[in-house]
């Protein structure tokens, strides 16, 4: 039971609410430049102790995710539609079309680029825009092309997704796709790799600088590697044409045994 004293200080604050006070102020003002500024240390997080019976639950992991997702695809036909059902790759909302592949799967070389642009977004497949003209100039330059069935390439990117504003890829986003892409290439059984631009070369080398990386065969997926400038940038630097025809017969020349 309350006192009459609290009552009555209830009554109070209930009429000074109804007159629309919203906030209470002190009796003597206060000069806030002397007030020292009060900054909220982040508490540490508590650890929950554990409640017998009770499974705590476990940290989401989207690359473990991805990798189950991967494995699980026998053909490349079930590679798309895993990759079509992952749910956990953000750029996947803003993206209209899954962009998977083009060209002819089982062809000796397999070229990876980096993610869709619009132009790919919108027809749902690589290298169709201005890059992938030039792109396909090149291969034509050494008897080659996504169409030939006498010396077919088979196409792909590191991201199925258009990033947004065609920003650079985010290394978490080239983490949770790796398996897929590392999959892709398992199925698609190409004899060489064509590693095309900066961030396809980060995925499958684990370092970036193309520069210095083009031209030099390595191995990346247990297979030879060729990194190239990408189309893109020959674009913006024609200058840099004349290494990437160099880099064009060498990989002519190693299709060919030389
Ligand atoms: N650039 C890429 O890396 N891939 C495409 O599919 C198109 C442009």
């Amino acid at each position: 039971m309350e006192s009459a004293e609290y009552h009555h200080h209830l009554a109070l604050l209930e009429w000074q609410i109804e007159l629309g006070v919203v906030e209470s102020i002190g009796d003597t003002p206060v000069n806030r430049y002397d007030v020292p500024a009060v900054v909220d240390k982040p508490k540490a997080p508590q650890a929950t102790p554990p409640v017998a019976g009770v499974v705590a639950p476990v940290a989401f992991d989207a690359v473990a995710e991805a990798e189950r997702a991967a494995a699980g695809a026998a053909t490349l036909e079930d590679l798309r539609a895993a990759m079509a059902a992952f749910e956990h790759c953000d750029l996947k909302k803003g993206a209209r079309n899954l962009v998977f592949s083009d060209g002819i799967p089982g062809a000796p070389v397999m070229l990876i680029g980096e993610a869709p642009g619009r132009d790919e977004d919108r027809a749902g497949k690589p290298f169709v825009g201005r890059a992938g003209q030039l792109l396909d100039k090149m291969l034509a330059a050494i008897d080659m092309g996504r169409t030939r069935s006498d010396a077919p390439v088979y196409i792909t990117n590191v991201l199925p997704w258009r990033p947004p504003q065609n920003r650079d890829p985010k290394p978490d986003e080239i983490n949770m796709m790796k398996p897929f892409l590392l999959r892709h290439i398992a199925l698609a059984k190409p004899q060489v790799l064509v590693i095309v631009g900066n961030w396809s070369c980060q995925a499958l080398l684990g370092k970036r600088g193309i520069t210095r990386l083009r031209g030099e065969w390595t191995q990346a997926a247990g297979l030879p590697a060729l990194p190239m400038f990408h189309p893109a940038y020959l674009l913006r630097s024609p200058e840099f044409k004349r290494e990437a025809w160099t880099d064009l017969l060498a990989l002519r020349a190693r299709l060919s045994g030389g």
